[in-house]
């Protein structure tokens, strides 16, 4: 096919989404991609799109046959300039879908300025393609129009961060991308060095060192929209790269930090043209636990709620649970027409997390007929809606549970039947969300949780690890649990969530050296490995650390509830795929022989 050349004196007058019925009259050049050819003979009409929307264009051949013959060629995703006169359209004819529907431009030239090969999917917004297709096409896909708004969103966001960031004094410093590996947590993503054969970097998995030696470093306020990396199992909300908004505050007490947070908030949302209101409620960890059998609920639907006391020992044991532990009501709203079937699903479902469910208050009626008219009032559950009790199985025996003197907090065998209630809720509403309404994605409840305990006993490793992180200050009234009793230790940490989404993290951190020693020694590492993996910080700790505290939001999660998508990959312009592969540049890749010579590396010829 015979291309044009783009003649240097032509300069683009209008965007495709700009033109309005007082634009009539000029002359235009517009260029864009065909998104639609519709051949009438001797009109020729072609959808001509950019990034600010779609304008019809007009070849006429009896007005400009030579136009009109090359208008013949157009096929979709070609793309072209035009240079013509807007024209105001017959009203019979107006585009009501389109902003620019009540003009059109007769074009008098046309320059093909390139072919393209037929699209695999639609330029479209509602198409059925596999991800897969769309991630390995990324270049086809970023041009549907809902893939641009979400860039575009982003974008907007980002300027308003660090517009509203810069007036509070946040100064925006760069920390560095190549460090030193110091897993905790997720995996670390390693970068071999070359001038040091056998010596790595690592990715960052987050800037926290960096943002507290700056705050040691009297920088006062520090923020960074920043990479982050990790290597993790993934999910639809989890990237092995993503973007934080980073944050640090010298001299920072929980308050000052959710009084920045709320209204950054706020102002994220109103880009998308969303109020919402502030401030958010709270709630400790205990709280949320035994109120949503979860750390991060999803506050649009309802509450646990315990029944265990309509009950005595004996009704409970003829129930054949517990009468230890405690006894869950799940309200399931809409969903009180569920066969048989259905509703044997969840029973599977909370089997599998050590839990009981009686699915079937009709039938327990029968036996308990004061207590199921006391859990229907309760609950306020109406005919239309399911209750489903949770319980764990009898257990003969005594129950390892731990009751720190401190606070008490939730007992270990509680969890287990909190948390089972807590999944079976979010399960159910999941599963039957269209019956209700349920979990509608433009209602936005966010919910701080604070009050975490310090330290979570990993089963597999047998020795706590930090619910946060190791650098989180615990709660001062806590501190003397330290060494006697871990579990009892409360942290100065605070997760934000919305809609059952993790959308930020942070917390006051330890600022005193012999703190923080006594933190890794809770953690079961010895001096010596705690000097090894964090000697620079706990140097630095001793040069005149003032309090601080910050929190990072995670922002594609942020932008993803936003923008109403179900994934993070719908708003990252170049995400990964669920095993962290690039489908598009086919990273990662194997690397020449040379190259890993030269970085001193061998590949084991078996990777099983
Ligand atoms: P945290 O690990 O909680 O805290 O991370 C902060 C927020 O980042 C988001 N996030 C992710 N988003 C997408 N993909 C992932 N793999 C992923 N992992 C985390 C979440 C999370 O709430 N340094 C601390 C912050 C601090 O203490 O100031 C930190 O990184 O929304």
């Amino acid at each position: 096919m015979n291309l044009d050349h783009l003649p240097e004196h032509w300069r683009r007058t209008h965007l495709c989404g700009e033109f309005r019925p007082n634009h009539a009259g000029a002359t235009a050049i517009v260029m864009g991609w065909v998104a639609r050819r519709r051949d009438l003979g001797s009109l020729i009409f072609i959808d001509l799109r950019d990034r600010s929307g779609i304008f019809q264009v007009v070849f006429n051949k009896e007005t400009n046959p030579e136009a009109h013959m090359r208008a013949e060629e157009l096929r979709s995703e070609y793309v072209i300039a035009g240079e013509g006169k807007i024209v105001q359209r017959d009203p019979a004819t107006y585009n009501s879908s389109l902003p620019t529907g009540e003009v059109e431009m007769f074009a008098g030239k046309l320059c093909i300025l390139n072919d393209a090969r037929t699209p695999p999917f639609p330029v479209e917004d509602d198409i059925a393609t596999s991800e897969d297709s769309r991630l390995r096409y990324r270049y086809v896909d970023l041009r549907r129009p809902r893939m641009q708004r979400n860039l575009i969103l982003r974008h907007e966001i980002n300027l308003e961060i660090r517009r509203f960031l810069d007036e509070l004094g946040f100064l925006e410093i760069e920390t560095p991308v190549l460090t030193r590996s110091t897993p905790e947590g997720a995996r670390d993503y390693l970068v071999p060095s070359r001038v040091q054969q056998g010596s790595f970097y690592a990715l960052p998995q987050s800037p926290q060192l960096f943002k507290q030696i700056l705050m040691i470093a009297g920088l006062d306020k520090y923020f960074q929209i920043v990479r982050c990396f990790r290597d993790e199992d993934l999910r639809a909300d989890r990237q092995p790269e993503f973007t934080q908004v980073d944050l640090e505050m010298s001299f920072a007490q929980p308050e000052i930090i959710f009084e920045v947070i709320e209204p950054l908030i706020e102002i994220i949302f109103k880009v998308a043209g969303i109020s919402i209101e502030t401030p958010f409620p709270r709630l400790t960890y205990q709280e949320a636990m035994q109120l949503y059998g979860s750390d991060k609920p999803d506050l649009r639907l309802p509450p646990l709620f315990l029944v265990g006391q309509l009950f005595n020992e004996v009704e409970m044991k003829k129930l054949g649970t517990d009468p230890a532990l405690p006894l869950v009501a799940v309200l399931v709203p809409g969903c009180g027409g569920l066969s048989r079937k259905e509703r044997e699903e969840f029973r599977t479902f909370a089997g599998n997390r050590d839990a009981k469910v009686f699915d079937d208050l009709r039938h327990m009626e029968k036996n308990f007929p004061k207590q199921v008219a006391e859990i229907r009032s309760i609950t306020k559950a109406t005919p239309e809606d399911l209750i489903l009790l949770v319980a764990a199985p009898a257990q003969p025996g005594s129950h390892p549970d731990q009751v720190p003197p401190a606070q008490p907090p939730v007992k270990l065998h509680d969890v287990a039947v909190y948390t089972a209630a807590g999944a079976l809720r979010l399960h159910a509403a999941q599963k039957y969300a269209d019956r209700h309404n349920l979990l509608r994605s433009d209602v936005y409840r966010f919910l701080w949780v604070l009050d975490f305990p310090m330290f979570e006993y990993d089963e597999q490793d047998k020795r706590y690890v930090a619910m946060h992180h190791p650098f989180t200050s615990p709660q001062e009234a806590t501190l003397e649990y330290l060494e006697t009793n871990p579990a009892a230790v409360r942290a100065k940490a605070y997760d934000l969530v919305l809609n059952g989404v993790e959308i930020g993290g942070g917390s006051i951190r330890i600022h005193r050296p012999d703190i923080q020693r006594r933190v890794f020694r809770a953690l079961g590492f010895t001096e010596e490995q705690a000097r090894a993996r964090f000697g620079f910080f706990l140097d630095a700790l001793e040069y005149g650390t003032p309090p601080h505290g910050g929190i990072a939001l995670g922002l594609d999660r942020t932008i993803m509830i936003l923008a109403g998508e179900n994934s993070i990959r719908d708003v990252i312009a170049f995400p990964k795929t669920a095993r962290a592969v690039d489908l598009m540049c086919e990273a990662p890749a194997a690397v020449s022989e040379e190259q890993l010579k030269e970085l001193g590396l061998q590949i084991k010829k078996d990777l099983s």
